[in-house]
């Protein structure tokens, strides 16, 4: 895997200075040092996890967390285990998910990682509130905010 597809922790670090304490993962040692490098704020980590092959991290605790954000990745781990790890780490009423994903139907060719929009809008059946909208004129990228997973 080259750079390019690193996430570089600007939106983490984003969550941070907005006032969350905010804790980065990522598979790759490369891409957690070059975020540490960075970004340097009290509120901030980062952290090697690979949500693949590792259990769930141990501080993640059922209805814990205000926001997950999960921008361009969901494709690189098991859609379904990710999204109900999500709903049981989120506070049941007002936790929020930010996920970020490409449309299928809209990509440019030689590009894979996206859903069919039909399995998008699935993604916001059980959640007490949702939004969804583009991110460019193509609509290729997408964003959800699902809020209120219910109890864990
Ligand atoms: C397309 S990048 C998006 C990065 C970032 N979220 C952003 O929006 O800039 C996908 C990221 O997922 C990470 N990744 C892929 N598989 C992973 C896994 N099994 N566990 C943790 N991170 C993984 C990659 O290292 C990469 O940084």
């Amino acid at each position: 895997m080259t750079g390019r597809f690193f996430g570089w922790g600007f939106l983490t670090a984003a969550m941070a200075r907005m006032g969350l304490w905010t804790t980065g993962y990522d598979w790759s040692p490369v891409a957690v040092e070059g975020a540490s490098n960075l970004f340097d704020h009290k509120r901030l980590e980062f952290k090697v996890h690979d949500f693949v092959t590792e259990p769930p991290p141990r501080e993640l605790a059922p209805g814990s967390l205000d926001v997950v954000a999960c921008r361009l990745t969901l494709p690189y781990v098991d859609r379904h285990i990710a999204m109900g790890d999500f709903r049981r780490w989120l506070k049941p009423h007002t936790g929020t998910l930010y996920l970020v994903v490409q449309v299928w139907e809209r990509q440019q060719p030689g590009m894979f990682r996206g859903y069919p929009d039909a399995v998008i809008e699935d993604l916001r059946h059980g959640w007490a509130h949702t939004a969804r909208w583009d991110l460019d004129l193509a609509g290729e990228y997408t964003a959800l905010a699902l809020t209120g997973p219910g109890s864990p």
